[in-house]
C-alpha cells in the first residue's frame, strides 16, 4: 500500500498539492467497500491524474523546461497504461480489486516518477538548468527539436502547395501508375 510521504515533496507548491490530492483520491478508492461506488471513484481518480499530467506539461512549456518532450512522453505512456487498467477494472469485472490494482499501478511508477523526473524539473524551476545538471548542449538540442517540428509542418504545407499549383504533373504521375496495372 502506497501512502503520501513528505519525502515526495518537490518544493513546487502547486505540484505538491496536486500529488497529495492524487494520494488522497487513491485512499478513497482503496477504502471503498461498496463495489457499486467503484466506477465513479475510478473516474474521480483518473480525471484528476490526467489533469495533473496536463497541468505539469503546461508548467514545463511556460518555464521553457528543456526536457519537456521527454517528460511528456513518460506522461503519455502512463496515461495509456491507466486507460488499459481502467478498462480492465470497469469492463473486465474487477471492481472488487480496483483499490488494489490502482494502488499497485501508482506504487510502481508514480512514486519513481515524482522522485526522479518531477524532482528534476523542480530543480530546474528553482535553480535553473545548470543546477539541474542540464547541459547547454541538451538545451540547444531541445531547441533544435522544436525548430525541426516547426520545419516539418512547413514541408507538409509545401507539399499541399505543390499539389495545388502543379495538378498536371500530379495527373501525369497518376496516369503512369495506372498504366502499370
Ligand atoms: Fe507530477
Ligand atoms: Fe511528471
Amino acid at each position: 500500500m502506497v501512502i503520501w510521504d513528505d519525502l515526495f515533496k518537490t518544493g513546487v507548491e502547486e505540484m505538491d498539492a496536486q500529488h497529495k490530492e492524487i494520494f488522497r483520491r487513491l485512499e478513497k478508492l482503496r477504502d471503498q467497500k461498496d463495489t457499486a461506488r467503484i466506477p465513479s471513484l475510478v473516474e474521480y481518480f483518473g480525471k484528476y491524474l490526467l489533469m495533473h499530467l496536463d497541468e505539469e506539461q503546461k508548467l514545463h512549456q511556460t518555464t521553457g523546461y528543456p526536457k519537456w518532450g521527454m517528460h511528456k512522453s513518460y506522461h503519455r505512456y502512463y496515461a495509456a497504461q491507466f486507460e488499459t487498467l481502467k478498462k480492465k477494472i470497469l469492463k473486465g469485472g474487477e471492481l472488487a480489486q480496483a483499490g488494489k490494482l490502482i494502488d499497485k499501478f501508482i506504487d510502481e511508477w508514480f512514486v519513481q516518477h515524482i522522485i526522479i523526473h518531477d524532482m528534476e524539473f523542480a530543480y530546474f524551476y528553482k535553480y535553473g538548468a545548470d543546477e539541474a545538471g542540464i547541459t547547454p548542449a541538451y538545451v540547444n538540442k531541445a531547441a533544435d527539436n522544436i525548430a525541426a517540428e516547426a520545419a516539418a509542418k512547413t514541408r507538409e504545407e509545401q507539399l499541399e502547395e505543390a499539389l495545388e499549383n502543379r495538378p498536371n504533373e500530379i495527373q501525369r504521375k497518376t496516369a503512369r501508375f495506372s498504366n502499370l496495372k
